[in-house]
Parts: structure tokens; sequence; C-alpha cells
């Protein structure tokens, strides 16, 4: 039998082929990339509970994972007061990882479970007009808490937001994601949450990149009101993160 150069190429091409597949599945199930020093230390302190560990393995986005991490670390040391609390929820995967990393606070959900509401829509340009309301819509209440599998630390505050604030505006706050991905509620979860955070305590807004114009424009003229600075956090859709002087 004689081998041929296409033979030889074509071999080459699928051993290639099988390397890289070989090594993007070791990646997603071993990846030990750009874990933060003081995460492998906390580890090595048996410091990190087995279900945040299980969390860590499954979360796509690890430098957002390992972002909150470090936030709710830091609010530890530093002795921060205050609920968690997160404006657009979805199906609950971030919910569910805020809940594990702190769960002797109280996290609050804020979503209408039922998608993007229209008249937020209305007003949004470039690639978030082309959403509709029922964008996230495949979600409910039960379900999320469900995935969450938490304590009876959860509150759950499902309706227009920030209409559906209900009791929830009696409390302080230690760290609260905001990822509402339009302009109206990204706007109204930073006007509600900011007067509401304890000194110390972290605002998290998603998706801060140029197919969100509205997040951008949100943020930055809230920003240009307050004090504080944004921080950019490397996560894959972009998050800034704003800490609320002393
Ligand atoms: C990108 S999803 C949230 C994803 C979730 N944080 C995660 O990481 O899995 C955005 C959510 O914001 C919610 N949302 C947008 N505007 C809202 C508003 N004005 N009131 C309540 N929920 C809103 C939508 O219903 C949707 O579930």
């Amino acid at each position: 039998m004689s081998v041929s150069l296409f033979h030889i190429i074509n071999f080459l091409l699928i051993f290639l082929a099988i390397v890289i597949g070989a090594l993007y599945v070791w990646d997603l199930l071993f990846g030990r990339v750009n874990q933060p020093l003081k995460w492998k230390q906390a580890i090595k302190l048996g410091r990190v509970s087995d279900v945040v560990r299980k969390l860590e393995k499954q979360y796509p986005d690890k430098a957002r994972f390992y972002s909150w991490w470090l936030v709710m670390e830091q609010l530890k040391e530093d002795k921060v007061p205050g609920d968690l609390a997160e404006v657009g929820v979805y199906q609950g995967d971030s919910a569910r990882v805020l809940h594990h990393l702190a769960p002797e606070r109280v996290l609050h959900l804020f979503d209408t479970f039922g998608g993007f509401p229209e008249k937020d829509l209305q007003s949004e340009t470039g690639k978030s007009a082309t959403y509709t309301p029922s964008h996230f819509a495949d979600t409910k209440v039960g379900e999320v808490l469900r995935r969450i599998d938490g304590n009876g630390n959860i509150r759950v505050w499902p309706g227009y937001f920030p209409d559906s604030a209900g009791q929830a505006a009696e409390r302080h706050f230690a760290l609260v994601n905001i990822d509402v991905d339009l302009y109206n509620p990204t706007r109204a979860a930073l006007d509600f949450f900011y007067p509401r955070l304890s000194p110390r305590g972290v605002l998290m807004v998603h998706d801060y990149n140029e197919d969100w114009a509205g997040v951008i424009r949100a943020v930055d003229e809230f920003v240009a009101g307050i004090p504080e600075s944004m921080v950019f956090f490397p996560d894959k859709n972009g998050t800034v993160m704003i800490i609320r002087n002393k």
C-alpha cells in the first residue's frame, strides 16, 4: 500500500484536531488556569466548602467566579455588614454562586421571572434593541430556588424592578450584583442600591461592553455623579465594580 502526501496531511490534521479537542476537554474538567493564589491557599487550609469547590468547577466564567469569591472574602475580612442582592437572576446560575459564597447573609433576588419588560426595551439602541420580552422568559421562581438549593436566607422579589423592591428598601447591602442588560433597570438598580450600600460595600455591574450600550450609559452617567470611580474586571463580558467609600 502506498502512502501519499494527501494521506499524511490528512493524518496530521486529524491528529491535530484530536489533540486540540483533548486539551479543551482537559481544561474544562481540570483547568487550573488563573486560579488566584488566595484561592489556592484557602483550598490548602480547608477554608473552602465542598459546595463552593464544586461550583468553581461547574461555573463557566472562571474570572467572574473568582472575582465574586475575592470580593466576598474581602467583605468578610473587613467585616462589612449587610445583605446580598442580585438584580437580574434569570435561572439562578449566578445567584447560586452568590448564595453559597456567603450563606450566612440574606440574599435578595429581583427579577420579573418572565423576561425583559417591553417598556425597558423601547429605549434601547444597537444589539440590545433586537431583544424581545421573550428573552430570559423561560424561568420560574420555584425552579430557581431548587437550582440554588440553599438555606432559608433567600428572599425573592418577583416583578418589575424597582417597583418590586418592597421591604427590601429597608435593608442595607454589602454586595449587589446587577445583571439586567438594559439601561432602565441598570440605572434604577444603581440609584436604589448605592444609598443603601454599607461603607466598603460593593456594586458589581455585568455586561459593561459595546453590545449592551445601555449598561455603559447607565454606569457612566451614574459614576459621574458619585465620589467613587469604577474598577474593570476581565471576565468574559466585562464587569465593573464600585466600592462605596467609608
Ligand atoms: C442576563 S439575565 C440575568 C442572568 C443571571 N444573572 C445569570 O448570570 O445567570 C437578565 C435578567 O434581567 C431581568 N430583568 C431585566 N430588566 C428587569 C426589570 N426591570 N425588572 C426585573 N427584572 C429585569 C430579565 O428578566 C432577565 O432574567
